[in-house]
């Protein structure tokens, strides 16, 4: 249906950040600091839908988010009505890794490539005080090693590195990764809800002193991570592996953003740090797919250059809707 997606600027937007519920089984203070109700979510239907329509416009991958995604019950059949739909040529999911010892091979089978899974601690004590009681970090270490033998294209442990809170922690966790086989990543905190963040620049530093030596690495993947390769340990001991650097408060990569998200209430979202939503619902109940089409095309036509996260602190939409 007409020309591909791009905004004012020129960008190509080839990617669909869709959330799927705004529940989720964790209550980590970066994200959702509030206690929160949550909605019911895209029903299946408005998600195999709005895909479509997507696609059509040149949307080529879509990255599954919540909340926690692997709470919606039907998320098998939602991921393989997506996997049905002409265009589509990956689907990824992001999850807090909980319930993965039973859905990484049941999620790889109905068409999912490629798993991100959060992982910003090492100790238990660590995850209980910042994504409450119910997370439990040997479950999540289950769903890794899960993961790990489904044969994802990729998987990546995100920590989002916190003043105070995990620091120490951050050699640790990309060994960790790499004997997953699993890419590090390392992320800037946004100001969504509690914490002072860390510069990358300062996380490169803490991984040299904490045993990991970096050297550039030009991959590129489809999103605003920047790549290293790391080493570490000397001998039988040695390790090696890729790590990846979001650096969404200090670096720039809103010149390439190649993204659009759609909330679990349906709402489209040009931009994370924004605050405009355009509602797809009503859309759908009232208008054909080619009105749906247009009506994107025109969010996307407002969509600003760079997000402007830092000046619009406390003002944001709620990551546990947006989906990050
Ligand atoms: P890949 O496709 O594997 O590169 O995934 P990703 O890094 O885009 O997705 P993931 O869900 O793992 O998100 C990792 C971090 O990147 C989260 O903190 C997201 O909020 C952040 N992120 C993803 N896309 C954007 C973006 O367009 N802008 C900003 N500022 N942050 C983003
Ligand atoms: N800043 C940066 N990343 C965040 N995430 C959640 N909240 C924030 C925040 N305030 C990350 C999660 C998850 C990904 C989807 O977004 O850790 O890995
Ligand atoms: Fe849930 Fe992820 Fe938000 Fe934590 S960061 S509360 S796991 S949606």
């Amino acid at each position: 249906s007409g020309a591909p997606l791009a905004d004012r600027q020129g960008r190509r937007i080839r990617y669909l950040r869709l959330s799927l519920t705004e529940a989720c089984n964790f209550a980590c203070s970066y994200c959702s600091p509030h206690p929160h109700r949550a909605g019911d979510g895209l029903p299946r239907e408005a998600v195999a839908r709005l895909v479509r329509i997507f696609a059509g416009l040149g949307v080529e991958r879509v990255r599954l988010t919540g909340g926690e995604p692997t709470l919606r019950p039907d998320l098998l059949e939602v991921v393989a009505d997506i996997a049905a739909v002409p265009g589509i040529r990956e689907i990824a999911l992001t999850t807090n890794g909980q319930l993965l010892d039973r859905l990484a091979g049941p999620l790889r089978a109905a068409g999912v490539l490629r798993l991100n899974v959060s992982l910003d601690t090492l100790r238990p004590e660590r995850l209980t005080h910042l994504s409450g009681r119910a997370a439990s970090l040997p479950r999540i270490l289950e769903g890794l090693a899960a993961a790990g033998r489904a044969g994802y294209a990729s998987v990546k442990t995100n920590a989002v590195v916190v003043r105070g809170f995990n620091e120490d922690e951050l050699g640790d966790l990309a060994r960790f990764a790499w004997r997953q086989g699993a890419i590090a990543r390392f992320i800037e905190l946004m100001p969504f809800g509690e914490g002072e963040p860390v510069p990358m620049a300062e996380v490169k530093a803490l991984l040299g002193a904490q045993g990991v030596r970096l050297t550039p690495d030009a991959t590129r993947g489809w999103g605003p991570a920047r790549h290293m390769r790391g080493e570490s340990g000397e001998g039988a001991g040695r390790l090696e592996g890729l790590v990846g650097f979001i650096g969404a408060m200090t670096e720039s990569f809103c010149e390439d953003c190649n993204r659009v998200r759609v909330g679990a209430d349906g709402a489209l979202r040009a931009c994370l740090g924004g605050r405009d939503r355009v509602e797809l619902l009503p859309l759908l109940a009232q208008g054909d797919d080619a009105q749906v089409a247009e009506r994107i095309r025109e969010a996307l036509l407002a969509k600003g250059d760079r997000h402007d996260m830092a000046a619009g602190r406390g003002r944001l939409l709620p990551m546990i809707g947006t989906g990050g």
